[in-house]
């Protein structure tokens, strides 16, 4: 992955399937950093969506790191079957795990990057006792499981806090990732409340060029500061 203070991700979920190559092309020549892939159960979240077989597909569509959120239940079934089909990073939600600290560390040892993602409404301070089995913190903008809904904006105090927490120990290095609702404002928001990673769906997919769509995303964080 390009390490750029800021990284935008694509979100598969939003793709027209009838071509996703293209579209996954058309984002990474436009200089995506990474794709992400939604991976819901139908019963984490009231939607279904994909499996390791499509991460499998993807890998043969793109040079790009695969960046997997599990928002399934029982995600320790699932982390070997993803590992194996080319993840590069998976990301668990901490209310679907029981021993996250195992879970994440798991997913370390399989050579995956890990990452927690928070619902709205969980707190970020058990992180405290998570941060040397994290490389990400995802936090969820939108309750998970569909594209195109609004962002929360009093998730931006959690980035904010988050942000703090990760400064003050010397945390740097583990990333903020945002998930849902991002668009070209609210992308400036979440950065200026410290999040680096963003996850964009209807922002890419829903335009006509997605491409063009992922460029003006990193537009809008150039021109308020918050890029290279
Ligand atoms: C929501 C998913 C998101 C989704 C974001 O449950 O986790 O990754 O694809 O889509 P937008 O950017 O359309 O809100
Ligand atoms: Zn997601």
């Amino acid at each position: 992955m390009i390490h750029r203070k800021h990284c935008i991700a694509p979100s598969v979920l939003s793709v027209d399937f009838t071509c996703l190559k293209q579209q996954i092309q058309q984002v990474e020549d436009a200089g995506a950093d990474c794709m992400h892939v939604d991976i819901m159960d139908g019963h984490f979240v009231p939607n279904l969506s994909m499996g390791p077989a499509m991460v499998k597909a993807l890998q043969r569509c793109t040079q790009l790191p695969l960046d997997v959120h599990l928002m399934v239940r029982e995600p320790d079934r699932w982390i070997d079957p993803f590992q194996q089909a080319g993840a590069h990073s998976i990301t668990v939600h901490m209310e679907a795990c029981t021993h996250i600290q195992r879970t994440l560390s798991y997913i370390g040892q399989v050579g995956c990057k890990a990452g927690v993602a928070l619902n709205p409404a969980t707190s970020e301070e058990s992180l405290h006792y998570l941060l040397a089995d994290i490389d990400t913190v995802l936090v969820m903008t939108v309750n998970p499981g569909f594209g195109g809904q609004s962002f929360l904006t009093n998730q931006l105090k959690k980035i904010e806090r988050l942000r703090a927490l990760l400064d003050h120990n010397q945390a740097q290095e583990v990333t903020i990732a945002v998930d849902g609702g991002i668009n070209t404002q609210t992308a400036v928001q979440a950065a200026q409340a410290g999040a680096n990673l963003f996850v964009a769906g209807h922002a890419i997919f829903a335009s006509s060029d997605p491409g063009q769509a992922l460029k003006q995303l990193r537009q809008a964080l150039e021109l308020a500061g918050h890029n290279r």
